[in-house]
């Protein structure tokens, strides 16, 4: 147990836009996504340098972190994170020996790794994050795109994934927690690959919200089958209620699906879907 290589190192910076002229434009880092983190009150650019990463944060509104830190220390390093293999278990090792961390409980970042902080007082004055990676379960997030949502849906499975990718649909639309699962409906599409089944789920849902004005909010994919050549199939059923302006918060609407962008991984123990929302 202990700290297992370098991450990423976090950088503030007052605008992301000038700073990616600078660390992408002249210094040639990759960019690899970026993302809103709205816990966080921040917009995130995440850059390779080979096999670490530079996560620069520029803050939204003056009540974040990042804004604090800006306001305190001026643009530079924030905090340098570290891969670890167990992070539940590191953290109460470092607790037993009297050191602060930031949360109680680790956080779920944006592409499903687990993080918390070492508070600086206790490490020698540096901001130490603790990431373990791939080890959220399953969940979804919304990757920043200029027009349109676009989303990473995540699970140990492709049937976990699809639900989650469900999920973030409604969530784009309206919050979740307000939606009871009082209706139940059945959903069967098929798709040539698993794109175009990805696509099909998510239209046929968002097609009980424009035809039937059902919000969903809980999903469970039956199954996925299909012959090894030959379309593949999904049963699945989705829980919600009718639309009700008086109890569900507005937030954007989504016109429709795309397949622009549409991402597809199936790694051993874990599926990720990226999609585009037309909103
Ligand atoms: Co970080």
């Amino acid at each position: 147990m202990g700290v297992e290589r370098l991450h990423h190192v976090g950088l503030a910076v007052r605008s992301l836009d000038e700073a990616l002229k600078f660390f992408s434009g002249l210094l040639g880092l990759e960019v690899e996504s970026t993302i809103v983190v709205e816990e966080q009150g921040m917009r995130a650019a995440w850059l390779k340098l080979g096999d670490v990463k530079v996560e620069l944060m520029e803050p939204i509104g003056e009540e974040g972190p990042v804004a604090k830190f800006l306001a305190k220390r001026g643009e530079g390093i924030h905090h340098i994170a570290v891969n670890v293999s167990d992070i539940n278990a590191i953290s109460e090792a470092l607790r037993e020996a009297g050191i602060k961390l930031v949360y109680d409980k680790p956080r779920v970042a944006h592409d499903g790794s687990l993080y918390n902080f070492i508070h600086p007082k206790s490490a020698h004055g540096v901001l130490i994050e603790l990431r373990q990676e791939g080890a959220a379960e399953r969940g979804f997030t919304f990757l920043e795109h200029t027009a349109d949502q676009y989303v990473l849906a995540y699970g140990p499975d492709l049937r976990s994934a699809f639900e989650e990718a469900g999920r973030a649909l409604f969530a784009t639309m309206t919050d979740l927690s307000t939606v009871e699962p009082k209706v139940e409906v059945e959903v069967e599409v098929e798709g040539e690959d698993v794109k175009a089944l990805l696509y099909n789920w998510l239209e046929a849902l968002l097609l009980k919200l424009d035809i039937d004005g059902l919000l969903l909010s809980k999903f469970k994919v039956l199954e996925i089958s299909g012959p090894k050549e030959g379309p593949l199939k999904l049963k699945g059923l989705a829980w919600g209620e009718p639309f009700n302006p008086a109890k569900h918060p507005q937030y954007v609407g989504v016109k429709g699906i795309t397949y622009h962008l549409m991402e597809v991984k199936e790694l051993p123990s874990r599926v990720e879907l990226r999609f585009l929302l037309d909103i």
